[in-house]
């Protein structure tokens, strides 16, 4: 067994996976917080290659290029909150519409995946990882502990977003919202390279009539299962 094969195989991990605006992020910070384990913001990565690209004016279709960029991503983390590129705080800058867009584009180059393919892995510390994006328990954590695969319509995810985005004063047209997700779940379900879809293994919950409560909730107590099962 290579090292990290056997790193993976003490350490448990949770995959959080699913479309964009499912809320993903919201639930995998809030179970990190609660087990105190390490998060894997995978999104993150990408929506950060999607910015170097345009900081070192490189265009999407120099697939070289951009997987050269991904591979040697200067980022930190900060533990407080917040996203060092090169030294500049940009978690502004990537959580925009556009950089959702620009993320998806380059996440779509199967040497870009290969690129943070290491860097994802790295993640997994002790006591246990959190892993939230589109392809965790189908290619990077494929022998998670627990693999949940979020869902709701595109509709009810847009309707989301625009309530979030209103209530910080941005101008935007729901409709435009609801265009915008459709063209990402497009883009993202029928790559070639590790597309979004649910791993047989995974838990499928329907958020659409849930509250953030209630979708944590059910996390936690696929967890515990998984725990007692496992004893
Ligand atoms: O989760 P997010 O909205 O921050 O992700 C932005 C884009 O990055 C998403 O549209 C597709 C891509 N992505 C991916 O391909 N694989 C992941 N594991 C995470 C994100």
């Amino acid at each position: 067994m290579t090292e990290l094969q056997n790193k993976e195989y003490n350490i448990p991990i949770i995959t959080i996976d699913g479309p964009g605006g499912v809320g993903k992020g919201t639930i995998s910070a809030l179970v990190a917080a609660e087990l105190n384990w390490n998060y894997l913001d995978s999104g993150a990565l990408y929506r950060l290659t999607g910015l170097a690209c345009l900081l070192n004016e490189i265009t999407f279709d120099q697939t070289n290029a951009v997987a050269q960029l991904a591979e040697n991503l200067a980022v930190k983390f900060l533990p407080e909150g917040g996203i060092l590129l090169d030294g500049q705080e940009v978690e502004a800058k990537i959580r925009t519409e556009v950089a959702g867009n620009n993320a998806s584009k380059v996440a779509a180059i199967p040497e870009v995946r290969e690129a943070l393919f290491k860097r994802q892995k790295a993640f997994l510390q002790a006591p246990g990882l959190i892993a939230d994006g589109r392809d965790m328990g189908t290619s990077i954590f494929p022998d998670a502990m627990v693999k949940v695969f979020l869902t709701a319509s595109a509709d009810e995810r847009a309707k989301r977003r625009y309530k979030q985005l209103i209530e910080k004063g941005n101008n935007v047209k729901l409709a435009d919202l609801i265009r915008e997700i459709q063209e990402r779940d497009e883009r993202d379900m029928n790559r070639s390279a590790s597309p979004l879809v649910a791993a047989a293994d995974a838990h499928i919950i329907d958020t659409s009539e849930l509250t953030i409560d209630e979708v944590f909730q059910e996390v936690m107590s696929l967890f515990k299962m998984a725990q007692t099962k496992n004893r």
